[in-house]
């Protein structure tokens, strides 16, 4: 991570082929930018060129196995917290298979599995080695954990062979580096509150109405922001997953208790993001004791839910919700005027910037526009969850992302990534 001793780190593994010499140039981009890069060389690419080299170049001591410097213990988890961003370059067949099952048996692999940064791969092999289906498999699973893939160009390749498999141009490399490392810091200083996961509307002590909502959005985006430099507030309902790294973590129950969870923390905001799957009805009564069947079929008389986006999106940014008499008022206020407030230009710098998520079964656009003026938020995250294999129980997804000026599709990506284009959108929106 960079400090303020040294600029953000660039962790560069390099692999056993003949590209590897190809490091040494992006080495020298690398630096030429004004980041650190430190290396991390596989015994194999140490037959491909020198550590010496590659120290030289990177004014840094190189990692390499065996791991038996008494100055870093614990060499692959102190590299891996170091780094900012992981690039493979040149990643060879075999590294990205072992990347994929998580295999750790050299000191790249090991820090790999240990590294929270972003990954981003670089292939480069004889074209049957690229199309074998193992690699093809490998890459899969690693551009659905979120990994950047830098595809590797066609042409001759030093076997004589004439395919896919030569690395990508250097400069290529470099810039997709640059990219991650820009985005790496884009939201420090920025506060953002995310809600995710389902809620639970209790009938009686051991039975509920929720929904199968994993919470897997709002963790990305609440872990992605706070990897970004943001301070994260993330309400989340029941979910199973473990507390993203950097967030301020509330869990809760109820739509009622995530409201008032939001409304407590919903000050100094710069962006609000509203994943959450919330039950918009509770049951009237909530029996103190389990319902007997001997008592006969229950009838269950519902509520209507507070909508948590829709009671926050008017209130300004710089107003305590917990304290702030004000809060109520304004909230009251962009009521009253109505949609319109969402996407006027003052309006928007007043109030974080608001983003909804509409979970549609069919007229996915326009029940989003809909969702849009109707509940004032400046954009409404619009996904088809009756499409199969993606949404709920799925890591990935494909979003339409609908604001008053637009609609703009990102095709299915990992969540990670959603969360990522979604996350772009609120800096340049901030900017
Ligand atoms: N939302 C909320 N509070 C509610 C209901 C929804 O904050 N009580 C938010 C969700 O977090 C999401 C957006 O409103 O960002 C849209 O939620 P969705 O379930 O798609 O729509 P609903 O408003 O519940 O409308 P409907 O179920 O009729 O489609």
């Amino acid at each position: 991570m960079s400090t303020s001793e040294h600029p953000p780190t660039v962790l560069l593994g390099i692999t056993g082929c003949i590209a590897a010499y190809k490091a040494c140039e992006l080495v020298r981009l690398l630096k030429k930018a004004g980041q650190r890069v430190k290396v991390v060389m596989t015994p194999a690419a140490c037959e491909f060129v020198t550590p010496t080299t590659l120290r030289t170049l990177s004014e840094e001591p190189v990692a390499l196995d065996p791991v038996d410097d008494p100055a870093a213990p614990i060499h692959h988890i102190s590299l891996a917290q170091e780094a900012d961003v992981l690039v493979i370059a040149p990643a060879t067949a075999n590294t990205l298979n072992k990347l994929a099952a998580g295999v750790a048996d050299n000191l790249l692999t090991t820090t790999a599995l240990a590294c929270a940064a972003p990954l981003i791969v670089a292939p480069a092999m004889n074209t049957h080695m690229w199309r074998d289906e193992a690699t093809q498999t490998a890459l899969a699973v690693l551009r659905q954990r979120g990994a950047v893939l830098i595809e590797p160009e066609t042409g001759e390749l030093a076997c004589g062979d004439v395919g896919e498999g030569r690395l990508a141009a250097v400069e290529q490399i470099a810039e997709a580096v640059l990219a991650e490392l820009r985005r790496s810091r884009d939201l420090v200083g920025r506060r953002i509150l995310v809600t995710a996961g389902p809620t639970r509307e209790y009938i009686d002590p051991v039975r509920f109405i929720s929904n199968p909502s994993s919470g897997i959005t709002g963790f990305a985006v609440a872990e992605e922001a706070a990897r970004r430099g943001a301070e994260v507030i993330l309400v989340s309902g029941p979910v199973t997953l473990p507390d993203p790294f950097g967030c301020t973590v509330i869990r809760v129950e109820s739509a009622e208790q995530m409201l008032a969870a939001a409304e407590l923390h919903f000050h100094g905001l710069d962006a609000a993001v509203f994943t959450a799957a919330v039950a918009d009805f509770r049951p009237a009564e909530r029996a103190t004791q389990k319902l007997k069947k001997t008592a006969g079929t229950p009838v269950l008389e519902l509520v209507r839910n507070p909508d948590i986006l829709t009671t926050l999106a008017g209130r300004p940014a710089g107003t305590s919700g917990a304290n702030g008499a004000g809060a109520a008022d304004a909230a009251d206020a962009a009521g009253a005027s109505g949609a319109t407030s969402a996407t006027s230009a003052s309006a928007v710098g007043q109030r974080p910037y608001i983003v909804g998520f509409a979970a549609e079964t069919e007229d996915v656009e326009l029940h989003a526009r809909e969702k849009l003026a109707a509940k004032g938020a400046h954009l409404i995250v619009a996904n088809d969850v009756s499409a199969p294999g993606l949404g709920f129980a799925s890591n990935q997804n494909s979003w339409l992302f609908v604001s008053a000026e637009a609609s703009e599709p990102t095709g299915v990506q990992p969540k990670r990534t959603l969360a990522n284009l979604l996350l772009d959108r609120i800096v340049q929106s901030l900017c």
